[in-house]
Order: structure tokens, then C-alpha cells, then sequence
């Protein structure tokens, strides 16, 4: 049975990750701070941004496959900061896989471009222009160097996630709209948001077909924040009146969102749309 290694296994994709492939490989998963209590994994404490650990953990483990969950996801933030584990840590998580020739998928992020164009192919080249893009698309040139490996570049995700978790834009939504409090939403910035149980089956097709290469990774609704607020009040029959609307006044990447048919086609299956991942998520089809 092919060994895998799930590196920030307790992080919001993480640790639905690790729950899907238990059940077909020997896992084994770190985390950083927080030890879930999932069992039928072997959990290991790394922080990848110490070479040594990162090495003996590797080469420890000899797993098939690596995925590269972990990261510093603040937007803005300290360039120095982010770059410690963003772009060092991958680095060490190269250089552990490449010493034993673990196969390496790598999650990456819409943001490796600047938002001016929006729907981005895999074939745009990459401009970041945050601090968090920057680090990404360093992230994505160490991992391209080893052969056989894999890049996933997704765009925003959405789902429900664990409490000692981060919450992401339908959690704050709802959180906030289920409490009768405004939300206050950009009608300028664009993503295409992708339910985050798609993402893990995603990763289980890519691994078990054994793809490599450049993936993007996106629903099929293209819509600003403020649209996304209003399809989850209707989903969840909440009070629409109390998402405001107004133009970002931060320097976000305004247009983003990925084209993901090539993925779509090559995979075999389509990203489900927002209103069914909200529904699916509304109607208890992913635990909460
Ligand atoms: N969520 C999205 O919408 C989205 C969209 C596009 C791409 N991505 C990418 O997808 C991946 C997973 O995203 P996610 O939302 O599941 O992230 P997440 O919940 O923040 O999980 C990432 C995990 O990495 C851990 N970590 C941080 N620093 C570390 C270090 N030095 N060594 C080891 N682990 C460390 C974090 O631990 P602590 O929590 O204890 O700090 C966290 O549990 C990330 O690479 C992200 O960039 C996410």
C-alpha cells in the first residue's frame, strides 16, 4: 500500500484530506501546532521551516507521496515572516523529497497573479503582487525543479472547518448573518469559489492517476464577495439586508478566479457550482 504524507494535516483542507485518503494508503500527516484527534493516521509534530526535522521526517516515513499543505496564508503581513515557511519551508520539503524521491504535490494559490485579468489560465504567467502571492510563486519554482511533481493552484476555498481552525469567507458570512449582524462585503473583487470537498477530490484523482504538472483548481461561478454573501443568505435563508456593498479600499487582487476546465477535462469531472456546494453544505452533506 502506497505511504503518504500529508504535511499541515491539521489545517482546513488538511484534515479532510487525511479523513478521505485513510481510507485507501498508509497516512501519515504533521501538524504544527494543534494535534487533531483523528485516528487511523500516524501524527507527527514538524515545522518545516527547521531543515533537519523536515529532513528526518522525510526520510523517516520514505513516503510515496508528499502533499504540501502548509503554509502562512495572511494576505499582507511580513514578507520576512511568510517567506520563512512559504518559501524556505518548501524548500526544505523539496530538498527532504528530492533526497528520497518522494513525489511532491504542492498547493498553491490564485494569488500567484495580480488580479488585473481575472479567470486565469494555467497558462497565464504569474504576477504577484501580495506579499502571500510573491511567497506562492516562489513556492511553485522550487517544487516545478523535481520531476514527477505536481502544482495545485486553487482559488478560494469554502466549507466548514474545526473549531481550532481559521474561518473562511462562508464561515464569517454566516457566522455573522446567523448572529443579525451586517457583513460587510467588496463588490469589486472576483474569485471563483470551490467547495473545499472538491479540492480533496481532486487530490485523491491526482494521486491515484499518478498526474504531474500544473493544475488550477476553481468552481464555476465567477462573482464578487458581495454576490457570494447574497447566494449564501438565500441558501441559508438569511437576512440579505444586512450585507453592505462597498468597492475594496485595500490592495487586494481585485480580479482573480482560475479557469479550471483543462483540470475539469483531464480529471473527468466538473467542480460542483456554488449554490449545490452551499446546499450539499446547508443539507449536512459534509459534517459541520
Ligand atoms: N483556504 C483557501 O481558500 C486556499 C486557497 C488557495 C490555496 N490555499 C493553499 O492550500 C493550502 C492549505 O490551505 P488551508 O486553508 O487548509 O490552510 P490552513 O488551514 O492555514 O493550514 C495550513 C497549516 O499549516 C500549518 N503551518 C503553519 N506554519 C507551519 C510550519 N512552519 N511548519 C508546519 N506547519 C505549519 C498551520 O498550522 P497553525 O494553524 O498551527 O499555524 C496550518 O495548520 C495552503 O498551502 C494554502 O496556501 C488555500
Amino acid at each position: 500500500m502506497d505511504r503518504i504524507l500529508v504535511i499541515g494535516g491539521e489545517g482546513f483542507l488538511g484534515l479532510k484530506l487525511v479523513r478521505a485518503l485513510k481510507q485507501g494508503y498508509d497516512v501519515a500527516a504533521t501538524y504544527y501546532k494543534t494535534k487533531p484527534e483523528e485516528a487511523g493516521c500516524e501524527w507527527l509534530q514538524l515545522d518545516i521551516v527547521n531543515p533537519k526535522a523536515t529532513k528526518d521526517c522525510i526520510s523517516n516515513l520514505k513516503p510515496n507521496v508528499v502533499v504540501l499543505l502548509a503554509a502562512v496564508s495572511t494576505t499582507f503581513g511580513n514578507m520576512e515572516e511568510i517567506a520563512k515557511v512559504n518559501i524556505n519551508g518548501v524548500r526544505n520539503v523539496v530538498n527532504a523529497c528530492q533526497s528520497v524521491g518522494s513525489r511532491l504535490i504542492f498547493l498553491s494559490s490564485d494569488y500567484v497573479f495580480n488580479g488585473e485579468k481575472g479567470l486565469y489560465k494555467p497558462e497565464d504567467k504569474p504576477k504577484p503582487s501580495t506579499p502571500y502571492g510573491i511567497s506562492k510563486y516562489e513556492g511553485e519554482k522550487l517544487v516545478a525543479s523535481i520531476p514527477n511533481s505536481v502544482i495545485l493552484r486553487s482559488s478560494l476555498m469554502y466549507g466548514w472547518h474545526e473549531p481550532f481552525q481559521h474561518k473562511n469567507f462562508f464561515t464569517k458570512v454566516l457566522t455573522k448573518l446567523r448572529g443579525g449582524e451586517q457583513v460587510v462585503t467588496f463588490n469589486d473583487c472576483y474569485r471563483t469559489p470551490v467547495y473545499v470537498g472538491d479540492v480533496v477530490r481532486v487530490l485523491g484523482a491526482v494521486i491515484s492517476r499518478d498526474a504531474k504538472g500544473l493544475f488550477h483548481i476553481g468552481g464555476p461561478d465567477y462573482l464578487s464577495f458581495t454576490d457570494f454573501a447574497h447566494k449564501i443568505a438565500k441558501v441559508f435563508q438569511l437576512n440579505e439586508s444586512l450585507i453592505l456593498s462597498k468597492p475594496c479600499n485595500m490592495s487586494l487582487p481585485k480580479l482573480l478566479g482560475l479557469d479550471a476546465k483543462a483540470t475539469e477535462d483531464f480529471l473527468g469531472f466538473r467542480f460542483v457550482p456554488l449554490s449545490q456546494g452551499l446546499k450539499l453544505l446547508a443539507t449536512g452533506g459534509e459534517a459541520s
